[in-house]
């Protein structure tokens, strides 16, 4: 072992679990491709103000979990703790809002940064997959998203998961509710952070897990009962639309989420075979983030699924994944002149798309035939001096054990059309 290891709250992805991991990517982003979102990538690192401004400045995120740091030539950064705000940040910088192509339909894949107590599914280091519509307010675009990601979900074969649905309301209604809210909040015996909280960000308490909390909550005033009538009817379109694609989701009127710049739908994917951090998806709208971070009006729309609790998510519901081996043909040279003529075999297999590998280090027999068990190969080409004499190499099926000679000319051709 080296004298280092990986940091605290996170992991290394290695194989062959790595496998499982691509895969688990690629299917969460799969929905998306064929739906028209188009694939963005935005810095690590932003400026620290954008998520300040964006996340809000009194939430979690910001407050305690941002990696901050000043480079040497006094710029404030931050890692990036979520999608959105960047992924925001470079539409308006592109300008892709004013090419007249609304919504504005991005997909984006990458790491994470929270530094939060690390626990199982929660790590200081993570993956999500995420989309974001912006530009446009139409339920139709809430509910097509939220499809999406349960689309993802099922393909990966999970089943055992929820989906939690709320409207957060707009600056039209939620000022009036949240001094409800507040008003309520004040009777209550709380400590004195959560006391502060209500100040600050008083529908995050609805969020707070603490049994003694939320027994003092049962009555507080709920938002859903407080939304204007624009806010209502969108609501119940996006639950309509839902419902008529045959989505089950679960009205929770406390479901809050960790960031401030939701508004209107909220929602939650929440899988129950993983404890407290359950959650392995979540998103909404957010209409006023846009002119938070400096430009215009563009109400918009996003999740991001997080690929680490996913991850889990399968494992607790004992699925595992079809996944096909990496090396479809594994070549074993007997001698030096073996290796020269497999080593150019190997090269045209692999320009013809044959996934192919080489045993290398003149091992034995015995030990390479052992590699090619491993690499989960179909095929082994076999060749020692005497089949080159006579121009050919011996193709192993390791499936069915039969072996015969191939002519070298024609080796590319046989496996294609073995391989299919
Ligand atoms: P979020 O709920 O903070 O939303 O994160 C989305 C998902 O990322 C979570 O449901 C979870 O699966 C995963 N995740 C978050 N933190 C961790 C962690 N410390 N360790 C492992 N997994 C984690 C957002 O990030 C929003 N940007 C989503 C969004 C997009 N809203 C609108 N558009």
């Amino acid at each position: 072992m080296s004298t280092f290891k990986a940091p605290k709250g996170t992991y290394d992805l290695t194989p062959p679990d790595s496998a499982t991991f691509l895969a688990v990517r690629e299917a969460l982003a799969a929905p998306l491709r064929i739906a028209g979102y188009g694939y963005i990538e935005t810095p690590g690192f932003e400026n620290v103000e954008l998520f300040a401004r964006g996340v809000g400045e009194s939430t979690d995120i910001v407050t305690k979990e941002m990696y901050t740091l000043t480079t040497k030539g006094g710029d404030e950064l931050a890692l990036r703790p979520e999608g959105t705000a960047s992924v925001l940040r470079a539409t308006l910088e592109a300008g892709l809002h004013k090419a007249g192509n609304l919504p504005v339909k991005l997909w984006y894949s990458g790491s994470y940064y929270r530094y939060e107590r690390p626990q199982k599914g929660r790590y200081r280091h993570f993956s999500q997959i995420g989309a974001e519509a912006i530009g446009t307010e139409d339920p139709a675009l809430d509910a097509e998203l939220i499809l999406l990601a349960d689309q993802a979900y099922r393909s990966l074969g999970l089943r055992d998961f929820r989906i939690l649905l709320n409207s957060l309301g707009d600056s039209e209604c939620r000022p009036a509710y949240r001094t409800a809210l507040q008003d309520f909040l004040r009777g209550l015996d709380l400590d004195e952070e959560t006391r502060r909280r209500i100040d600050i960000n008083p529908l995050r308490v609805l969020d707070d897990k603490r049994p003694d909390v939320q027994k003092q909550l049962v009555d507080a005033p709920l938002l859903r009962d407080h939304l204007c009538d624009a806010c209502r009817a969108y609501h119940a379109e996006v639950r309509a639309l839902l419902t008529a694609q045959g989505v089950a989701f679960e009205d929770d009127a406390k479901l809050v989420r960790g960031l401030d710049y939701y508004t209107r739908t909220t929602f939650e994917f929440v899988h129950d075979g993983l404890g407290s951090q359950s959650a392995v998806g979540g998103g909404g709208r957010y209409d006023g983030l846009s002119e938070m971070i400096g430009g215009p009006a563009l109400p918009s729309v996003g999740w991001a699924l997080g690929v680490d609790r996913t991850v889990l998510a399968l494992e607790a519901e004992g699925v595992t994944l079809d996944i096909p081996p990496a090396t479809s043909v594994y070549a074993v040279p007997l001698g030096e002149q073996a290796r020269t003529v497999l080593f150019g075999v190997v090269a045209e297999l692999r320009r013809a798309g044959v996934a192919t590998d080489l045993a290398y280090g003149g091992r034995s027999v015995k030990a390479a035939m052992k590699g090619a068990h491993r690499s989960g190969a179909r095929f082994t080409l076999v060749a020692g001096e005497r089949d080159l004499a006579e121009g050919v190499v011996q193709l192993k099926d390791m499936e069915s054990g039969a072996q015969e000679p191939v002519a070298l000319a024609a080796v590319t051709d046989t496996l294609r059309s073995r391989l299919g």
